[in-house]
């Protein structure tokens, strides 16, 4: 019997120990507030610049968050000489564009998820950052949470045994004119929201060595539900899903031969996670309060932090070589699913 009397502690570090860096925010979008909001309440990194595609937006997000220089373009935003990290917020689709080019100008980059609509894209960005010897990871956020470590741990010492099979979902309820319904920004949940169970599986079971997948268009012009059921190495599979509809209950079930993990709801923030034994006589909760973004975006810039400062170019939180595997299943289910990114004007290679 290897289920544990006890659950482990987070090792991950307080994020006010991490060596400040300045960071550039690329994309004044939703996201871009929750993160430099993270930042400013939970570590000592500076928010140094703010890059929009207009001046006055630029402007605007910086006297909201205090930061000190705000730019109108991209191409000014990564020439800034007192930059040391660029976090890329811009819509998924330019990912690799915008990581590229900051790179290329000699600034590490924390690039927001998925890294790329592609695993192609994906390759290109892993083939700069290689050249270049600038950091570069995809902010996974989740994987970075103290619950993933305690997981990390239990599962690292055969808590549960042999793992079996990974189940999760992922939906959410969008309004009209959301981007997530604009085929011209990859929309529809799988890149948006499937990223996340996609993400897990493939960092709990390995590559998907086979997928079997279905899905059902919108009527507002992108795909609007789909699922997938994937082989991984060693007998095991996991069962994924993704929608843009409504709010399922949005959990992780992992099972294995000595006992069951969950990572309740919303699984891909702070919250708990529950361990019960195969006999169902023994169950241990990681009790992390249930938290939101600003509460849990801060791990993944003090781990981006404390790496580039020590001369390291990855993570293994999320190396680049995962966020690839991720991809190559999206890619699989795209395929499946006939979801094109091609007709919609988008260059999936390139
Ligand atoms: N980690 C998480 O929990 C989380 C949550 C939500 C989203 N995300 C990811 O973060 C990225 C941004 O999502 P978001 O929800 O923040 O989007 P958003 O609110 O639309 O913001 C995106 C920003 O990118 C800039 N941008 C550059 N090119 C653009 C284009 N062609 N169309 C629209 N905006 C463009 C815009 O800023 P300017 O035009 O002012 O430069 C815009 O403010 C996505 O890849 C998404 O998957 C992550």
């Amino acid at each position: 019997m290897t289920f544990p009397q006890a659950l482990p502690s987070p090792r991950t570090p307080d994020s006010r120990d991490a060596p400040p860096l300045r960071w550039a925010i690329m994309g004044p979008g939703w996201i871009a507030e929750q993160f430099v909001a993270s930042l400013q309440a939970h570590t000592t990194q500076v928010v140094a610049a703010v890059g929009s595609r207009s001046l006055d937006r630029a402007q605007a997000f910086a006297s909201r968050h205090d930061i000190a220089t705000a730019v109108g373009s991209y191409d000014e935003l990564v020439a800034l000489d007192d930059v040391d990290v660029v976090y890329v917020a811009t819509p998924h689709p330019s990912h690799l564009e915008h990581a590229v080019m900051s790179m290329e100008a000699g600034k590490h980059v924390l690039v927001e998820k998925p890294i790329a609509i592609s695993a192609d894209q994906a390759r290109q960005i892993a083939a700069v950052a290689a050249r270049t010897g600038q950091f570069c990871a995809e902010a996974l956020w989740t994987l970075f949470l103290p619950k993933w470590d305690v997981l990390r741990q239990v599962l690292d010492a055969g808590g549960l045994g042999e793992l079996r099979s990974v189940h999760t979902v992922y939906g959410e309820h969008f309004p009209d004119g959301h981007r997530i319904f604009d085929p011209a920004l990859a929309g529809g949940p799988l890149l948006d929201l499937g990223t996340y169970p996609l993400a897990y599986v493939t960092s709990l079971l390995g590559p998907a060595r086979s997928v079997a997948a279905a899905g059902v268009p919108d009527v507002r012009g992108v795909n609007g539900q789909l699922g997938a059921t994937m082989l991984h190495d060693g007998g095991t599979m996991s069962v994924v899903a993704t929608t843009l509809h409504g709010w399922p209950r949005n959990e992780i079930t992992i099972i294995g031969s000595e006992g069951v993990a969950t990572v309740e709801a919303l699984h891909n923030s702070p919250g708990p996670i529950t361990i019960t034994s195969a006999d169902r006589g023994v169950t241990l909760t990681y009790d992390e309060p249930h938290g939101d973004q600003v509460g849990g975006l801060h791990f993944q810039a003090a781990e981006a932090a404390r790496r580039i400062a020590a001369g390291e170019r990855e993570t293994p939180i999320r190396l680049l070589s995962a966020s690839i595997i991720s991809l190559e299943a999206s890619d699989e289910i795209r395929r499946q699913v006939g979801i094109s990114f091609a007709e919609a004007g988008l260059d999936e290679h390139g």
